[in-house]
């Protein structure tokens, strides 16, 4: 059993995330009885601990709800550093604030531009010593550029004590996809080449960059969503049943997967920028990045040779939903005067959570026309589920990696999408609200179309 960490500290205090994210998530757990020890906040703002705590009221306030007594149990535990990254004493001060500590989690909300003199000055001030250290996307920004981060980190820290932080798995529905897939027996036998036709993921979002244009503009919907959450999507999709449920057994089923998918190729990707995104703060008038991205995947193993996988993801979009739609292959069956359509299983992600099969029945008051059918299950979030933030904090300071991404993982998604980020292929243009340029349904389309996610189950009963 891993050791439980002694100290959170949490670098990048005063911003966005911890703002948004973050301390939402830290009251939560407080609530839970799941946070008892010293929350160590490091930035360089020139605030005060009490200038960080108003700051944190005001977060809960805005986003998701003051408790109170929870609220105060945190003030309690926060302490605050004030310094430059760069200047020794900033570290020195955090060493004083972890006093015995033996066991500090370090999370380094920050751009990854930091974490390299982030990581030397914890260990010169000797704070990294028996630490572990939580890091956010984005993991680089190519191949490259993620292989020399691992190494920046491997300075310090084992791989054992690194914690990539990818959101996506620690959203219930994307952690359960597992449990969902072999606690069963009905899908199994089916989740393969033989009665699989195709797999699509949506990701859309309704909404556009939000003030992070500058970001989202040396960013792209690739980098900032495919190769990571949306790959993470694809591999607990498709992983064969790990042979035990330890992290790394899980992670190793993963990283197999994700081997076997040949890289992305120019002709399957179709990028699309949304009609007035080059006016947003913080973007180039020019801009050549893509707010949207359609492309298709194969993985040649096994199990899925030969089944196609498309992925689209995009900002602007019709509505905001993640779905994924397993298309199963048509039986061959006697009643060839109907119009069948391929049975699928669909599996919402957000914004609820819905198994939903399709099968053809034949039309009420109807003898010889058949229609679509759909059996549903579906959960709406309840209030007091934790956020995936609370439960991969929870994790990364409990020592369990299981939602974390492992150094080769991140590496081999980057192997798949690397080619065509340097490609500058075609970026056309489509309106907001819609489903991406028109042309998607030229080059990057499952068999029988995409399937538009239907917001008509995910309204409250
Ligand atoms: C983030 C991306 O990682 O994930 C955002 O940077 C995106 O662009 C977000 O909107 C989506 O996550 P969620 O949990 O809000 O659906």
């Amino acid at each position: 059993m891993p050791a439980q960490a002694d100290a959170l500290v949490f670098f990048g205090a005063t911003g966005d995330l911890a703002y948004k994210k973050i301390f939402p998530a830290l009251q939560a757990m407080v609530k839970r009885g799941h946070l008892h020890v010293p929350v160590i906040g490091v930035a360089k703002s020139a605030w005060t601990l009490e200038q960080l705590e108003d700051r944190a009221k005001d977060s809960l306030e805005k986003h998701g709800g003051l408790d109170p007594v929870a609220f105060d149990k945190l003030c309690g535990l926060l302490r605050y550093v004030d310094g430059d990254y760069s200047d020794p004493a900033t570290f020195q001060a955090i060493r004083r604030e972890l006093a015995s500590a033996q066991r500090p989690a370090h999370y380094l909300a920050i751009p990854p531009g930091l974490f390299g003199l982030v990581v030397d000055q914890l260990a010169r001030a000797d704070c990294a010593r028996g630490a572990r250290v939580i890091i956010e996307k984005p993991f680089g920004t190519d191949l490259a550029s993620a292989r020399e981060l691992n190494r920046t980190l491997l300075r310090v820290f084992d791989e054992t004590s690194i914690f990539r932080i990818d959101h996506y798995l620690g959203k219930r529905p994307v952690h359960n996809m597992l449990f969902f897939r072999f606690a069963n027996a009905f899908l199994e036998p089916i989740w393969n080449r033989h009665h699989v036709e195709s797999v699509q993921i949506t990701m859309a979002e309704s909404f556009g960059v939000e003030g992070r244009g500058a970001f989202y503009d040396q960013t792209g919907a690739i980098r900032d969503v495919i190769q990571n959450h949306l790959i993470q999507v694809m591999t607990n999709l498709t992983m064969e049943p790990p042979v035990r449920a330890d992290s790394e057994s899980i992670r190793d089923e993963k990283v197999k997967v994700l081997k076997a998918i040949p890289p992305l190729t120019e002709e399957n990707l179709i990028r699309g920028q949304f009609r007035g995104y080059r006016q947003q703060q913080g973007v180039a008038p020019d801009s050549q990045i893509e707010t949207f991205a359609a492309l298709q995947l194969e993985i040649d193993s096994w199990r899925w040779r030969g089944v196609p996988f498309y992925i689209r993801a995009g900002k602007s979009l019709a509505v905001t939903s993640t779905e994924i739609v397993v298309r199963l292959r048509q039986p061959p069956t006697m009643y060839e005067g109907f119009d069948l359509q391929p049975n699928y299983c669909r599996l919402r992600i957000s914004p609820d959570i819905t198994f939903a099969v399709g099968a053809n029945v034949i039309a009420p008051g109807q003898e010889t026309v058949s229609a679509m059918a759909e059996m549903m299950g579906t959960q709406h979030p309840r209030a007091d589920e934790m956020d995936a933030y609370e439960r991969l904090l929870g994790d990364a300071m409990a020592g369990d990696a299981t939602l974390f991404a492992r150094e080769d993982h991140v590496e081999e998604a980057w192997r798949i999408v690397d080619p065509v980020l340097k490609a500058k292929t075609p970026v056309y243009e489509y309106e907001p609200g819609t489903w991406g340029p028109k042309e998607v349904d030229k080059a990057v389309v499952p068999a029988g179309g995409w399937q538009t996610p239907t917001m008509l189950d995910s309204k409250e009963p």
